[in-house]
């Protein structure tokens, strides 16, 4: 991830500085033509798909964080009928697929907020993102409840950035089966 990066940490960095609404196109556009350079393919994403096969469940195979927090990279894989629980993040977020498919849900709270570790969702949408299809963004906390997958046959990888933490936790975790939410640390 260092050598992809060699050209990028000043791009990045100048993202990231951005306000969130300015920098969510930004972002999309570095990963939609980041996931479509035959280099990056070749290099940092091809060489995954063969440890994808034996994984049992997604995991991050390459992270990249700026020093002082304000950027994080990372590579996700996605073994078959692999996917997240629904979560936000404290940081505004995006991601393009580099290769296969991922199914992307997404979720918007009904409740106000006001009652610890409660939280009522309603699915808002759903959409299948490949290679060619762009990059998709989340705002911070409940702005962005998803969830991310991969319900098809074969591995997918994805590359995602987010931007400088806002709070201190990391983000929440949802259970819509019993209306809950809690933090993650
Ligand atoms: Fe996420």
């Amino acid at each position: 991830m260092m050598t992809l990066l060699a050209n990028s940490p000043n791009e990045l960095r100048s993202i990231c500085e951005l306000p969130t609404g300015s920098a969510l196109p930004r972002a999309a556009r570095f990963l939609a033509d980041l996931v479509r350079e035959p280099v990056f393919l070749g290099s940092q994403i091809l060489p995954l798909l063969e440890e994808a096969e034996y994984a049992d469940g997604w995991y991050v195979a390459r992270r990249y964080d700026a020093p002082d927090g304000a950027y994080s990279l990372r590579v996700f894989v996605w073994p078959a009928g692999t996917g997240t629980k629904i979560h936000d993040h404290s940081s505004w977020g995006a991601y393009a697929c580099a290769l296969g498919s991922v199914l992307e849900e997404r979720f918007d709270r009904t409740d106000d907020g006001s009652r610890p570790e409660y939280a009522r969702l309603r699915k808002a949408w759903q959409l299948s993102w490949s290679p060619e299809d762009g990059a998709s963004t989340v705002l911070p906390a409940d702005g962005g409840i998803h969830r991310v997958g991969n319900p098809g046959e074969s591995p997918a990888v994805s590359v995602h950035l987010y931007g400088p933490r806002l709070e201190d936790v990391d983000g929440r975790d949802y259970d819509p089966s019993r209306d809950y939410v809690c933090d993650r640390s």
